[in-house]
């Protein structure tokens, strides 16, 4: 079994880099037909997804833009549940088909925080793909419209999540050593 040590800690191999492609591969063919005509604007949520977005958008083959925003938690808190900002959309989504692409949904907090904050604009709609889903841990909000993979409540890293900032340049995805 494949293992990694980010800052300390073993993780082990949890999802290799064929199986991630495959399941992003998969999932561009559903979104491929459900936004057919719509020429949606993906917002693609920085840091996390970003090897996400880079490898699904290369198997999206309607016309569409993406952007990438990042969130920043206000300064002195650190909890998932307190309001995150959203910074660097430039541009317009009014009446638009917005797609946030996402890393994980876990709390469900980060990605009703952000279609709270992309609705004041007056989106014809938003759908949510994300690539990792934890159904156990949901709180807040529903399953996202579009998941590639999910996954039972272990914390793992790889493929853009990180650990304490380290680890997102890995091809698979790893989860932590009990
Ligand atoms: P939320 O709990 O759904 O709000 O998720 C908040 C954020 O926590 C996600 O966007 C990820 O950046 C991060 N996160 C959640 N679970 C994990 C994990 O297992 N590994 C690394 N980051 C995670
Ligand atoms: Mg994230």
């Amino acid at each position: 079994m494949k293992e990694v040590t980010i800052l300390g800690k073993d993780f082990e191999l949890f999802i290799d880099a064929d199986t991630i492609q495959d399941r992003i591969k998969r999932l561009a063919i559903v979104l491929n037909e459900d936004l057919k005509g719509k020429d949606p604007i993906f917002i693609a949520i920085l840091n996390g997804s970003f090897m996400f977005a880079a490898d699904l958008m290369k198997y999206v083959t309607v016309p569409s833009e993406i952007t990438f925003v990042r969130i920043s938690s206000y300064k002195g808190m650190n909890s998932t549940k307190n309001m995150k900002e959203v910074m660097g959309l430039k541009e317009d989504i009014k009446d638009r088909t917005v797609v946030i692409i996402e890393d994980i949904v876990d709390t469900g907090y980060t990605i009703e925080g952000l279609i709270n904050q992309f609705e004041t604009q007056g989106p014809k709609e938003i759908k949510v793909a994300t690539l990792l889903f934890k159904p156990k841990a949901l709180v807040v909000g529903t399953k996202p419209d579009y998941v590639a993979i999910e996954i039972p409540n272990d914390f793992i890293v790889g493929y853009g999540l990180d650990y304490d900032g380290f680890g997102r340049n890995l091809q698979d995805i790893y989860k932590v050593k009990i």
